[in-house]
């Protein structure tokens, strides 16, 4: 008999590929994936740990669960992702419906340990060593790559390059959920990447916590010359088919020239840019051990721009790093004006288990951190609008992703949204031409041309 599995992530985009490899190597073995977690026999939560918010909605979640298993005892609750890896056997000892605890090194065995968790056994994987020897994914991966990713876009798909990060960032908790960085081999991703456009797939965006160390450190390197991340991404935007490539994330510490060069001479690369600056303070870049100035990142911006200038540019910022002062949050401010990022993902600072900072002194109200963040996010919003008004009267090609209402969901090079009113029914993973009428803060509207 075929049980059904319901599958809820929570984080970054390296979950949402995990949880891809998951339901696929469920559906191998006798699972039939469900979208309603009320008659799903095994529920499993791939979860985040970035920051507090994110640990508590997967708490709560799980804490509602718990009248599921009351209706039906023979419901499997398996946790899975950074939550597991860093709570661990924790999770079992404190929440007896949970039947199975999944680091995120061990997905690709949640079929095998199944068989072995029951109401009696309840499994946590060998979490404590497991994140000190990072996994790849295995040599079979060709069967780990027809899953639907991107909610249920089927024409663009993630690939993972690497795994795991070694920067240490004072505030951050991907080193211990993630492990050591290791890169995959060029081969394998370039068989990934090759599987997929053959299947249909039109877009592929490389993931990593830090790509721009891609080789640098623990490269598995299938021949003896080591690879660039600026060489990776030439011989996967050779690949026939591929019509956009894109990547995330980069770390400016390692970007490298090489690499902005490539949007000189590779057509499919989308000109886009997510550069994480976290602060405008050298002060608190240096407390966060980001390993760059602001001075070097407006750099790098400058540079971006001189062999990009149509680059969409995004950045992510923390607020409220303890002992940040109203003059380190200024040169925020400061280098925010400076950039005019065409958008930004913004946090309050929140103490992780285990992180550098959660032991700092000078931690930030709570009230302070809300009043930044309101202010940063009120200027990034009239920058981001201010920018996208830059493309009206312009000509843009969109890929088509889905019908939303009346209009078509589509997406531009630069990843800006574009909502297109047209009289015809396009088509997903066609690109056509539209003209911009309308700017918003998160998106454009556009008009299919010649209609
Ligand atoms: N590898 C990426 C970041 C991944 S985490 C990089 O280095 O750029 C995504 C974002 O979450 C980070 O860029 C940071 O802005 C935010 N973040 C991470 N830890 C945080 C914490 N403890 N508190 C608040 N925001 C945090
Ligand atoms: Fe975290 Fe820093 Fe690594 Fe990014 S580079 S994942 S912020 S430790
Ligand atoms: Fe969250 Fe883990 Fe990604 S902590 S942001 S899901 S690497």
């Amino acid at each position: 008999m075929q049980l059904s599995f319901y599958i809820k992530t929570f984080g970054c985009q390296m979950n949402e590929r995990d949880s891809g490899i998951i339901s696929q190597s469920l559906s191998q073995h006798n699972y039939v994936e469900t979208n309603n977690i009320d008659f799903a026999d095994l529920i499993i939560l791939n979860t985040c740990s970035i920051r507090a918010k994110a640990e508590q909605k997967v708490m709560s979640l799980l804490g509602y669960l718990r009248k599921n298993k009351k209706r039906n005892p023979e419901l499997k609750i398996c946790v899975a992702g950074c939550v597991a890896q860093q709570a661990g056997a924790s999770i079992i000892e404190r929440m007896p419906h949970v039947n199975l605890v999944v680091g995120t090194q061990h997905i690709y065995d949640i079929p095998r340990l199944l068989l072995k968790s029951n109401s009696r056994n309840r499994v946590a994987t060998a979490l404590s060593d497991s994140y000190v020897i990072p996994r790849l994914i295995p040599d079979d991966k060709s069967n780990y790559q027809s899953e639907e990713q991107d909610e249920g876009i089927s024409f663009r798909k993630f690939v993972t390059i690497m795994q795991g990060c070694n920067n240490y960032c004072t505030y951050c908790v991907v080193p211990y959920t993630r492990g050591r960085e290791v890169s995959r081999k060029v081969i394998d991703i370039l068989d990934e990447v090759k599987v997929l456009v053959h299947s249909g797939v039109k877009e592929i965006t490389l993931l990593g916590q830090n790509v721009n160390s891609y080789g640098l450190t623990n490269t598995v390197s299938d021949n003896s010359s080591p690879y660039s991340f600026a060489d990776l991404l030439k011989e996967v935007s050779k690949v026939k088919g591929l019509e956009r490539l894109r990547f995330t994330t980069s770390n400016p510490k390692d970007l490298s020239e090489n690499l902005m060069k490539r949007f000189l001479d590779l057509d499919n690369l989308c000109p886009q840019f997510h550069l994480p600056v976290q602060s405008g303070s050298d002060r608190v870049l240096k407390l966060m051990n980001r390993k760059y100035t602001a001075e070097k990142y407006l750099d790098l911006v400058n540079s971006l721009r001189h062999y990009c200038p149509e680059i969409a540019l995004t950045t992510d910022i923390i607020v409220g790093f303890p002992g940040e002062t109203d003059d380190d949050f200024s040169k925020t401010m400061g280098l925010l004006e400076t950039v005019q990022f065409d958008g930004s993902f913004s946090f309050k600072y929140s103490d992780r288990p285990g992180t550098a900072s959660a032991k700092f002194e000078n931690k930030i109200p709570e009230e302070i951190k809300s009043e930044r963040l309101a202010i940063f996010q009120n200027r990034q919003n009239e920058i981001s609008l201010k920018r996208n008004s830059n493309y009206i009267g312009c000509n843009v090609k969109v890929m088509v992703e889905a019908q939303d209402g009346e209009s078509f969901k589509c997406r531009a090079t630069t990843n800006h949204v574009v909502h297109v009113m047209s009289n015809n029914v396009l088509i997903p993973g066609e690109t056509i031409e539209v003209l911009i009428y309308h700017a918003g803060h998160h998106s454009l509207k556009g008009k299919a041309i010649g209609e």
